[in-house]
Protein backbone atom coordinates (compact mmCIF):
# COMPACT_ATOMS: atom_id res chain seq x y z
CA UNK A 1 0.00 0.00 0.00
CA UNK A 2 1.10 3.78 -0.63
CA UNK A 3 0.05 6.91 -0.35
CA UNK A 4 1.37 9.92 -1.89
CA UNK A 5 0.78 13.40 -0.63
CA UNK A 6 0.82 16.97 -2.05
CA UNK A 7 2.32 19.34 -0.21
CA UNK A 8 1.99 18.26 3.44
CA UNK A 9 1.95 20.88 5.87
CA UNK A 10 3.46 21.22 9.88
CA UNK A 11 0.90 23.71 11.13
CA UNK A 12 2.83 24.29 14.64
CA UNK A 13 6.74 23.40 14.49
CA UNK A 14 9.71 24.42 16.77
CA UNK A 15 13.11 24.52 14.98
CA UNK A 16 15.34 26.17 17.74
CA UNK A 17 18.29 27.75 16.31
CA UNK A 18 21.95 27.80 15.90
CA UNK A 19 22.89 23.96 16.16
CA UNK A 20 19.83 22.45 17.31
CA UNK A 21 18.04 24.13 14.12
CA UNK A 22 20.88 22.87 11.28
CA UNK A 23 19.88 19.43 13.05
CA UNK A 24 16.32 19.39 13.19
CA UNK A 25 15.41 21.40 10.42
CA UNK A 26 16.58 19.00 7.74
CA UNK A 27 14.47 16.36 9.69
CA UNK A 28 11.07 18.25 8.83
CA UNK A 29 11.62 18.59 5.03
CA UNK A 30 9.66 16.00 3.56
CA UNK A 31 6.91 18.47 4.60
CA UNK A 32 6.39 21.37 2.44
CA UNK A 33 6.16 23.87 4.89
CA UNK A 34 5.55 24.23 8.11
CA UNK A 35 4.41 27.48 10.83
CA UNK A 36 7.27 28.43 12.76
CA UNK A 37 7.14 28.74 16.34
CA UNK A 38 8.90 31.89 17.69
CA UNK A 39 9.66 30.70 21.29
CA UNK A 40 13.51 31.26 21.00
CA UNK A 41 15.52 32.68 23.60
CA UNK A 42 15.02 35.81 23.65
CA UNK A 43 11.50 35.42 21.99
CA UNK A 44 11.09 36.32 18.17
CA UNK A 45 9.35 39.61 18.79
CA UNK A 46 10.15 41.82 16.08
CA UNK A 47 9.75 41.72 11.96
CA UNK A 48 13.65 42.08 11.82
CA UNK A 49 14.13 39.44 14.24
CA UNK A 50 11.75 37.13 12.35
CA UNK A 51 12.94 37.80 9.09
CA UNK A 52 16.77 36.83 10.37
CA UNK A 53 15.50 33.76 12.22
CA UNK A 54 13.52 32.69 8.29
CA UNK A 55 16.99 33.20 6.71
CA UNK A 56 18.84 31.16 9.07
CA UNK A 57 16.05 28.16 8.72
CA UNK A 58 16.50 28.46 4.92
CA UNK A 59 20.03 28.10 5.24
CA UNK A 60 20.01 24.96 7.87
CA UNK A 61 16.91 23.35 5.01
CA UNK A 62 19.67 23.71 2.51
CA UNK A 63 18.34 22.28 -1.16
CA UNK A 64 15.00 21.08 0.34
CA UNK A 65 11.81 23.63 -0.62
CA UNK A 66 10.15 24.66 2.39
CA UNK A 67 7.64 26.98 2.91
CA UNK A 68 8.06 28.97 5.94
CA UNK A 69 5.11 30.34 7.81
CA UNK A 70 6.64 32.34 10.12
CA UNK A 71 4.96 33.89 13.80
CA UNK A 72 5.59 36.63 16.13
CA UNK A 73 5.56 36.38 19.83
CA UNK A 74 2.32 37.98 20.58
CA UNK A 75 2.55 41.27 22.98
CA UNK A 76 0.12 44.41 22.93
CA UNK A 77 0.80 46.27 19.54
CA UNK A 78 -0.77 49.43 17.79
CA UNK A 79 -1.75 49.46 14.41
CA UNK A 80 1.50 50.34 12.95
CA UNK A 81 3.47 47.52 14.14
CA UNK A 82 0.84 45.07 12.91
CA UNK A 83 0.78 46.53 9.86
CA UNK A 84 4.55 46.06 9.87
CA UNK A 85 4.40 42.70 10.91
CA UNK A 86 1.66 41.77 8.22
CA UNK A 87 3.65 43.49 5.57
CA UNK A 88 7.12 41.45 6.18
CA UNK A 89 7.63 38.74 3.59
CA UNK A 90 6.81 35.38 5.81
CA UNK A 91 5.04 36.45 8.19
CA UNK A 92 2.14 34.54 9.01
CA UNK A 93 0.22 35.17 12.41
CA UNK A 94 1.05 35.63 16.08
CA UNK A 95 1.29 33.43 18.66
CA UNK A 96 -0.13 33.94 21.96
CA UNK A 97 1.57 32.51 24.92
CA UNK A 98 0.34 32.77 28.79
CA UNK A 99 2.65 33.77 30.94
CA UNK A 100 5.14 31.55 31.84
CA UNK A 101 2.52 28.67 30.52
CA UNK A 102 5.56 26.70 28.87
CA UNK A 103 9.23 26.74 27.43
CA UNK A 104 10.32 30.02 27.12
CA UNK A 105 7.18 32.17 27.22
CA UNK A 106 7.59 34.26 30.36
CA UNK A 107 6.87 37.52 28.55
CA UNK A 108 3.59 35.55 27.91
CA UNK A 109 0.60 37.33 28.54
CA UNK A 110 -1.36 37.43 32.38
CA UNK A 111 -4.43 38.86 31.32
CA UNK A 112 -6.46 38.80 28.27
CA UNK A 113 -7.89 42.03 28.52
CA UNK A 114 -4.61 43.28 28.07
CA UNK A 115 -4.88 42.51 24.62
CA UNK A 116 -7.85 43.63 23.30
CA UNK A 117 -6.93 46.67 20.90
CA UNK A 118 -4.57 44.42 19.73
CA UNK A 119 -6.74 41.50 18.84
CA UNK A 120 -8.95 44.15 17.35
CA UNK A 121 -6.78 45.52 15.18
CA UNK A 122 -5.71 42.33 14.14
CA UNK A 123 -9.64 41.02 13.54
CA UNK A 124 -9.81 43.79 10.37
CA UNK A 125 -6.24 43.48 9.46
CA UNK A 126 -6.94 39.46 8.78
CA UNK A 127 -3.77 38.54 11.29
CA UNK A 128 -4.32 34.68 12.35
CA UNK A 129 -3.92 34.34 16.09
CA UNK A 130 -2.37 31.02 17.04
CA UNK A 131 -3.29 30.20 21.01
CA UNK A 132 -1.25 28.35 23.80
CA UNK A 133 -4.56 27.18 25.90
CA UNK A 134 -3.61 26.46 28.93
CA UNK A 135 -4.31 27.97 32.55
CA UNK A 136 -2.35 28.11 35.81
CA UNK A 137 -4.62 25.55 37.47
CA UNK A 138 -3.74 21.31 37.97
CA UNK A 139 -2.36 20.40 35.04
CA UNK A 140 -4.56 17.71 33.88
CA UNK A 141 -7.27 20.25 34.14
CA UNK A 142 -5.42 23.72 32.24
CA UNK A 143 -6.77 23.07 28.68
CA UNK A 144 -10.44 22.58 29.94
CA UNK A 145 -10.14 25.76 32.49
CA UNK A 146 -8.73 28.31 29.33
CA UNK A 147 -11.94 26.84 27.04
CA UNK A 148 -13.91 30.05 28.48
CA UNK A 149 -10.75 32.33 27.71
CA UNK A 150 -11.44 30.99 23.51
CA UNK A 151 -14.73 31.16 24.36
CA UNK A 152 -14.62 34.56 24.76
CA UNK A 153 -12.04 35.21 22.05
CA UNK A 154 -14.13 33.51 19.52
CA UNK A 155 -17.79 35.71 20.84
CA UNK A 156 -15.89 39.11 20.89
CA UNK A 157 -13.60 38.88 18.40
CA UNK A 158 -15.75 37.19 15.21
CA UNK A 159 -13.94 37.44 12.77
CA UNK A 160 -10.69 36.93 14.14
CA UNK A 161 -9.21 34.30 12.86
CA UNK A 162 -8.72 31.93 16.02
CA UNK A 163 -6.15 28.69 16.48
CA UNK A 164 -6.53 26.36 19.49
CA UNK A 165 -3.19 25.03 19.44
CA UNK A 166 -2.18 21.39 20.31
CA UNK A 167 -5.72 20.43 21.76
CA UNK A 168 -5.70 17.19 23.72
CA UNK A 169 -9.57 16.92 24.85
CA UNK A 170 -12.96 16.29 23.96
CA UNK A 171 -14.25 18.96 25.25
CA UNK A 172 -11.59 21.57 22.84
CA UNK A 173 -13.30 19.44 20.10
CA UNK A 174 -16.70 20.16 21.41
CA UNK A 175 -15.89 23.89 21.56
CA UNK A 176 -14.50 23.56 17.94
CA UNK A 177 -18.07 22.41 16.71
CA UNK A 178 -19.50 25.11 18.65
CA UNK A 179 -18.06 27.89 17.52
CA UNK A 180 -17.33 27.63 13.28
CA UNK A 181 -14.49 30.66 13.76
CA UNK A 182 -12.30 28.87 15.28
CA UNK A 183 -9.92 25.74 14.24
CA UNK A 184 -7.53 23.69 15.83
CA UNK A 185 -4.51 21.91 15.55
CA UNK A 186 -3.34 18.62 17.32
CA UNK A 187 -0.07 16.96 17.10
CA UNK A 188 0.82 13.10 16.34
CA UNK A 189 1.40 12.26 20.00
CA UNK A 190 -1.86 13.01 21.21
CA UNK A 191 -3.48 11.06 19.09
CA UNK A 192 -1.68 8.27 20.52
CA UNK A 193 -0.81 8.01 24.17
CA UNK A 194 -2.44 9.02 26.81
CA UNK A 195 -1.26 9.99 30.46
CA UNK A 196 -0.48 6.53 31.44
CA UNK A 197 2.26 6.02 28.21
CA UNK A 198 4.06 9.70 30.06
CA UNK A 199 3.87 8.41 33.89
CA UNK A 200 1.59 5.09 34.34
CA UNK A 201 4.59 3.19 34.49
CA UNK A 202 8.69 3.97 34.39
CA UNK A 203 8.55 7.89 33.87
CA UNK A 204 9.05 8.42 30.14
CA UNK A 205 10.63 11.46 29.37
CA UNK A 206 10.41 12.00 25.77
CA UNK A 207 6.70 11.50 25.83
CA UNK A 208 6.65 14.33 28.53
CA UNK A 209 5.26 17.46 26.77
CA UNK A 210 2.59 20.86 27.41
CA UNK A 211 -0.28 20.11 27.22
CA UNK A 212 0.34 17.01 29.12
CA UNK A 213 -1.55 14.14 27.65
CA UNK A 214 -4.75 13.11 29.13
CA UNK A 215 -7.39 10.82 29.43
CA UNK A 216 -7.74 7.60 27.01
CA UNK A 217 -11.09 9.31 26.29
CA UNK A 218 -9.83 12.50 24.80
CA UNK A 219 -7.33 10.38 22.86
CA UNK A 220 -9.86 9.04 21.06
CA UNK A 221 -11.91 11.80 20.80
CA UNK A 222 -8.88 13.80 18.81
CA UNK A 223 -8.08 10.58 16.94
CA UNK A 224 -11.91 9.98 15.76
CA UNK A 225 -11.84 13.94 14.94
CA UNK A 226 -8.78 13.51 12.35
CA UNK A 227 -9.74 9.93 10.75
CA UNK A 228 -12.96 11.40 9.82
CA UNK A 229 -11.70 14.38 8.10
CA UNK A 230 -12.64 17.28 10.45
CA UNK A 231 -12.45 20.38 8.08
CA UNK A 232 -10.83 22.47 11.10
CA UNK A 233 -8.86 19.85 12.42
CA UNK A 234 -5.33 20.68 11.31
CA UNK A 235 -1.20 18.17 11.93
CA UNK A 236 0.64 20.36 13.90
CA UNK A 237 3.09 18.21 14.75
CA UNK A 238 4.45 20.46 17.93
CA UNK A 239 8.02 18.60 17.06
CA UNK A 240 9.95 20.49 19.94
CA UNK A 241 13.47 19.29 19.99
CA UNK A 242 15.52 19.19 23.43
CA UNK A 243 18.74 18.06 24.12
CA UNK A 244 18.85 14.62 25.39
CA UNK A 245 21.05 16.11 28.54
CA UNK A 246 17.94 18.45 29.10
CA UNK A 247 15.16 15.20 28.50
CA UNK A 248 16.87 12.47 30.25
CA UNK A 249 17.43 14.74 33.47
CA UNK A 250 15.72 15.66 36.62
CA UNK A 251 13.89 18.64 36.23
CA UNK A 252 13.01 17.41 32.75
CA UNK A 253 12.39 20.01 29.84
CA UNK A 254 8.62 19.75 28.20
CA UNK A 255 8.31 18.41 24.43
CA UNK A 256 8.30 15.40 22.10
CA UNK A 257 10.57 15.51 19.08
CA UNK A 258 8.42 14.10 16.46
CA UNK A 259 9.54 15.83 13.57
CA UNK A 260 11.28 12.60 11.37
CA UNK A 261 8.54 10.55 12.28
CA UNK A 262 5.51 11.65 12.00
CA UNK A 263 4.57 11.50 8.30
CA UNK A 264 5.36 7.73 8.45
CA UNK A 265 3.34 7.13 11.44
CA UNK A 266 0.06 9.37 10.47
CA UNK A 267 -0.02 7.21 7.24
CA UNK A 268 0.07 4.16 9.66
CA UNK A 269 -2.37 5.28 11.80
CA UNK A 270 -4.54 6.20 9.07
CA UNK A 271 -4.11 3.02 7.26
CA UNK A 272 -5.16 0.78 10.14
CA UNK A 273 -8.36 2.91 10.39
CA UNK A 274 -8.84 2.40 6.65
CA UNK A 275 -9.14 6.54 6.31
CA UNK A 276 -5.89 7.11 3.73
CA UNK A 277 -8.18 8.61 2.09
CA UNK A 278 -8.27 11.59 4.75
CA UNK A 279 -4.55 12.64 5.01
CA UNK A 280 -4.59 14.84 3.12
CA UNK A 281 -7.25 16.97 4.43
CA UNK A 282 -5.28 16.56 7.54
CA UNK A 283 -2.02 17.21 6.96
CA UNK A 284 -2.41 20.19 4.05
CA UNK A 285 -6.04 20.86 2.55
CA UNK A 286 -8.02 21.63 5.42
CA UNK A 287 -5.21 24.28 6.33
CA UNK A 288 -4.64 25.34 3.12
CA UNK A 289 -8.38 25.92 2.46
CA UNK A 290 -8.77 27.79 6.01
CA UNK A 291 -5.80 30.49 5.40
CA UNK A 292 -5.70 30.40 1.94
CA UNK A 293 -2.34 29.60 2.30
CA UNK A 294 -0.22 28.10 -1.43
CA UNK A 295 3.09 26.07 -0.06
CA UNK A 296 5.53 24.76 -2.49
CA UNK A 297 4.33 22.38 -4.69
CA UNK A 298 6.01 19.07 -3.29
CA UNK A 299 4.84 15.70 -3.01
CA UNK A 300 6.10 12.91 -1.07
CA UNK A 301 5.36 9.08 -1.05
CA UNK A 302 4.40 7.12 1.74
CA UNK A 303 4.48 3.20 1.71
CA UNK A 304 4.06 0.30 4.45
CA UNK A 305 7.34 -0.87 4.29
CA UNK A 306 8.89 -0.51 7.95
CA UNK A 307 10.84 2.66 9.14
CA UNK A 308 13.67 1.75 11.61
CA UNK A 309 13.76 5.02 14.10
CA UNK A 310 17.43 5.58 15.04
CA UNK A 311 18.04 5.54 18.70
CA UNK A 312 18.85 9.45 18.59
CA UNK A 313 19.93 12.21 15.70
CA UNK A 314 23.32 13.92 16.52
CA UNK A 315 25.50 16.48 14.57
CA UNK A 316 26.88 19.38 14.99
CA UNK A 317 27.30 18.60 18.77
CA UNK A 318 23.60 18.38 19.53
CA UNK A 319 21.93 15.06 20.45
CA UNK A 320 18.02 14.44 19.97
CA UNK A 321 15.97 11.37 21.05
CA UNK A 322 12.77 11.18 18.72
CA UNK A 323 9.55 9.73 19.26
CA UNK A 324 9.75 6.20 18.94
CA UNK A 325 12.87 5.87 18.92
CA UNK A 326 14.49 2.58 18.28
CA UNK A 327 11.53 0.90 17.14
CA UNK A 328 10.21 0.15 13.99
CA UNK A 329 6.95 2.35 12.45
CA UNK A 330 5.23 0.67 10.07
CA UNK A 331 5.14 3.07 7.28
CA UNK A 332 8.22 4.98 5.76
CA UNK A 333 9.02 7.46 3.15
CA UNK A 334 9.87 6.64 -0.44
CA UNK A 335 13.31 7.95 -1.39
C1 LIG B 1 7.27 23.41 23.49
C2 LIG B 1 8.75 23.78 23.44
O1 LIG B 1 9.55 22.99 23.93
O2 LIG B 1 9.09 24.80 22.88
N1 LIG B 1 7.08 22.37 24.44
C3 LIG B 1 6.03 21.51 24.52
O3 LIG B 1 5.99 20.72 25.46
N2 LIG B 1 5.10 21.50 23.61
C4 LIG B 1 6.49 24.64 23.79
C5 LIG B 1 5.03 24.48 23.56
O4 LIG B 1 4.56 24.40 22.43
O5 LIG B 1 4.30 24.46 24.55
ZN1 LIG C 1 4.64 24.19 20.59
Amino acid sequence: MEITLNSPLDMHLHLRDGDMLKLTAPLSADFAGAVIMPNLVPPVRTPAAMQEYDARIAAAMGAAAFTRYMTLFFTPQGEQELLAAKNTPGFFGFKLYPAGITTNSEGGISNIAQADTTLRIMEELEIPLLVHGESHGFVMDREQEFLAVYRHLATRYPRLRLSMEHITTAAALQLLDEFPNICATVTLQHLIITLDDVAGGALRPHLFCKPIAKRPEDRDALLQAALSGHPRLMFGSDSAPHPRSRKEACGCAAGVFTGPVALPKLAEIFAAHGALNQLQSFVSDNACRWYGLQPVQKTVTLQDTPMAVPTSYRSYGEQVVPMYAGESIGWSVVR
